[in-house]
């Protein structure tokens, strides 16, 4: 009985595949047009989006949910991309209609369209460009420098790790309609036989604290190299658009789900928002890459909608220098020949350099007014670095700064030590260094205090030299679960501190909400040393069950004045099943830990009772707790500051960085051996004293310790550059 069923079943598989082959071309004219239609939509509703998006910013009135998304705006390579993505996906809307009159039954558009059809609509809205293969035999010195977009790091895989291309999955990607609509689009829709919850009702009842405890080991500066190396890592673009394309309302205007909208809906007696609170918190969907969705199958990608990265997979300092040739350029002196960085050239820090500013119509670092009161106030453009988030907070822009001053600093070393070399190799050899250095601390300092000595000793035990095979891409659950763990470590203050290192008379500690998008803090306040004191000898805030994520950050998150802030616990979710990720059940599956089914299971594995129950009265499964939040809910392991999902899904990561990457530092031909003996000797001690007017540090800055320990900095060592002299006979 079964065969004859699964034979009727082939064949009409079979008929439905013929008829499918079938499928007559369309004509060139009709797809010409709907390309051309879809372009003037797509074009218009980014138009709008711009003046829009400069006219709220010029009024001063950026909201909370237009600052997120001015910052997650694609620019450049990333911006064309994006466009080409949009423009390949509202042409096939606009065929899926026209021929959906004549259909009986609606299916994906991409199975009414034959594939020479669909690879003649890729080429006209762009989209194949992203897909050619470079030619790295044409590009000079790829064994001894990296390409800024990291294109021919791997030379048998040209893209593989480089910016701009679709992020990495894991595991398969879970949309609610199996392609791209996210999961929870749909709220009456069970997900594994439940209901998702609210993810603002899941931050209220598991998140929610306004107690903080403090680390007893660790530096706020762990809290911040943390986000520092994940703009290293990864950024996920919004499309630029803040209206639906089909129905033209305005993102943040409506509780619509509308492509790319997709509002966190306020559950009904809210704290913040009060009882049956019409609201949403804006939210915008994370742009598709091209080519993925319904017309990944054409590159050989997977055919579900995949995310982008416009960074660079590997540890190569990319906030210092940029992600592709125009950002590194535009970063670059190019007025004189001497491999530097562009500098600030209106203000200094105590003669010390400070990042140039950004040339950009909107400014929405112009806060200073909105904060202070003071409409008088002087303002300042956001600061320009490697990456477009530096200005997210006054710690994160210092820290841009210090790589900034220690590159200028390197390179007028070398220039001093081979006057023979011009700017492009003092530039080259440089980054180059940079590069190592942070590898160096982000290994050896940083990631083992996170993930703790078992997972080091699992993932990532000695340097086992360069594997081709090896995938360094940014995974989706890393870039947009675990390695958000940071936000937990998050104090509510931005502590500064005076040359004594107590509490600044002059530039007190602020609440954390008065530092986003603050150039100014750093222009008029002091600098980078009270910040930097405030880092490295105040403690970052300890992650426990109890006391999760400072509603700094869940109720004010770029809030400058009375408009409606985010709420970053909620985003986080939100942006998870945005992405399709699968629940926190199968993460562990993944990793190869034990895998609860029930209440029981769960309260064994967060070693918490009220936790483990709260999380199955909003969840009712394990496998549909949002990933982000069951890795940071599990209690941390030995010695590190995540539990035992986020430990594997970090070491993993950092395993596949490490040996995916040809010019790791470690690997043979890319370093003398003298130069890596010097290269060992580089600490953030080291970094903090040669660039700030900071004379006692902490000998290691991660670790918290009395001040009476501090060390001068006449007694930290030094990297030698000695063996970067070239013989030149
Ligand atoms: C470029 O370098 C020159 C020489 O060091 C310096 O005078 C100039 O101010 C620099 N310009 C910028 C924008 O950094």
């Amino acid at each position: 009985m079964k065969w004859v069923v699964g034979l009727i079943a082939a064949g009409l598989y079979l008929c439905l595949q013929s008829h499918v082959n079938a499928e007559p071309r369309l004509s060139r004219t009709l797809i010409e047009r709907a390309v051309m239609e879809a372009k003037a939509t797509v074009d218009s509703a980014y138009e709008y989006s711009r003046r829009e998006s400069i006219e709220r910013v010029k009024r001063n009135l950026a909201s909370p949910a237009d600052v997120l998304r001015l910052m997650k705006q694609p620019v450049g390579r990333g911006r064309i991309a994006v466009r080409a993505a949009d423009y390949m996906d509202n042409t096939l809307t606009l065929i899926k209609s026209s021929l959906g009159n004549r259909q009986k039954r609606s299916i994906n558009a991409t199975d009414l369209i034959s594939e020479e059809d669909l690879q003649i609509i890729a080429d006209l809205t762009g989209c194949s460009a992203r897909h050619r293969v470079p030619s790295c035999k044409t590009t000079p010195n790829l064994d001894r420098f990296r390409t800024s977009s990291s294109v021919c790091n791997n030379r048998k895989n040209e893209r593989m790790g480089s910016s701009n291309t679709p992020i990495t999955r894991w595991l398969p990607a879970e949309y609610q309609d199996k392609i791209s609509l996210p999961k929870g689009w749909d709220p009456r829709r069970r997900v594994n036989r439940r209901f998702l919850p609210l993810v603002r009702e899941v931050s209220n009842k598991i998140l929610h604290t306004t107690v903080v405890d403090s680390d007893p080991l660790y530096t706020y500066l762990l809290t911040f190299f943390a986000q520092w190396t994940d703009h290293d890592l990864s950024f996920t673009p919004h499309s630029p658009v803040i209206r639906s394309f089909s129905s033209g309302i305005d993102c943040d205007k409506s509780c619509d789900r509308t492509e790319p909208c997709f509002p966190v809906e306020i559950p009904r007696q809210d704290p913040r928002f009060g009882r049956n609170s019409e609201e949403c918190i804006p939210f915008f969907r994370s742009a598709a890459g091209c080519g993925s969705g319904n017309t990944g199958h054409l590159f050989g990608a997977p055919t579900v909608r995949q995310q982008m990265n416009t960074l660079t997979a590997f540890v190569d300092v990319g906030q210092v220098y940029g992600s592709d040739e125009a950002k590194a350029r535009l970063l670059r002196n190019l007025t004189s020949d001497k491999g530097l960085l562009k500098v600030n050239t209106e203000y200094n820090d105590n003669g010390r350099e400070l990042l140039p500013f950004e040339k950009k119509s909107t400014n929405m670092c112009a806060t200073r007014a909105r904060i202070t009161g003071d409409n008088n106030a002087t303002e300042v453009p956001c600061f320009l670095a490697g990456d477009e988030r530096s200005n997210e907070n006054i710690a994160l822009t210092s820290i841009h700064t210090l790589g900034l001053r220690e590159h200028n600093r390197l390179a007028r070393a070398l220039a001093k030590l081979n006057p023979h070399w011009n700017g492009e190799r003092i530039y080259q050899e440089t980054r180059k260094i940079m590069g190592a250095l942070f590898q160096i601390l982000t290994y050896r300092d940083f990631l083992p205090r996170i993930v703790g000595p078992d997972a080091i000793n699992k993932f990532l035990p000695t340097y086992p030299g360069y594997d081709e095979e090896v995938d360094p891409g940014i995974s989706n659950v890393f870039a947009t679960a675990a390695f958000r763990f940071g936000h937990l470590m998050i104090q509510p203050f931005m502590f500064r501190l005076d040359e004594k290192y107590t509490a600044h008379e002059k530039y007190p500690t602020v609440l954390l909400h008065k530092a986003f998008f603050t150039p100014w803090r750093v222009v008029f306040e002091g600098g980078l040393d009270p910040i930097v004191r405030g880092m490295v000898a105040r403690k970052a805030k300890l992650t426990t069950q109890k006391h999760m994520l400072t509603d700094e950050l869940r109720e004010r998150l770029f809030k400058f004045t009375a408009e409606l802030a985010l709420d970053l616990g909620a985003l986080n979710m939100q942006r998870g099943r945005d992405h399709g990720l699968p629940g926190y059940a199968k993460w562990r599956e993944f990793c190869r830990l034990s895998v609860p089914r029930n209440r029981r299971d769960l309260r064994r594995v967060m070693q918490n009772r009220t936790l483990a129950n709260s999380l199955m009265d909003l969840y009712r499964t394990p496998k549909n707790i949002d990933v982000w939040l069951g890795g940071a809910s599990e209690p941390l392991v030995r010695g590190g500051r995540v539990g035992p999902l986020f430990a594997c899904l970090i070491a993993t990561q950092f395993q596949k960085i490490r040996q995916g990457d040809r010019l790791w530092w470690e690997n043979t031909g890319v370093f003398t051996e003298d130069q890596r003996e010097s290269l060992k000797k580089t600490s953030l001690a080291r970094i903090i004293c040669d660039n700030t007017g900071i004379t006692k540090v902490p000998q290691q800055p991660l670790e918290n310790q009395p001040r009476s320990r501090f060390t001068k900095c006449s007694d930290i060592p030094a990297i030698d550059l000695s063996p970067w002299k070239e013989d030149i006979n």
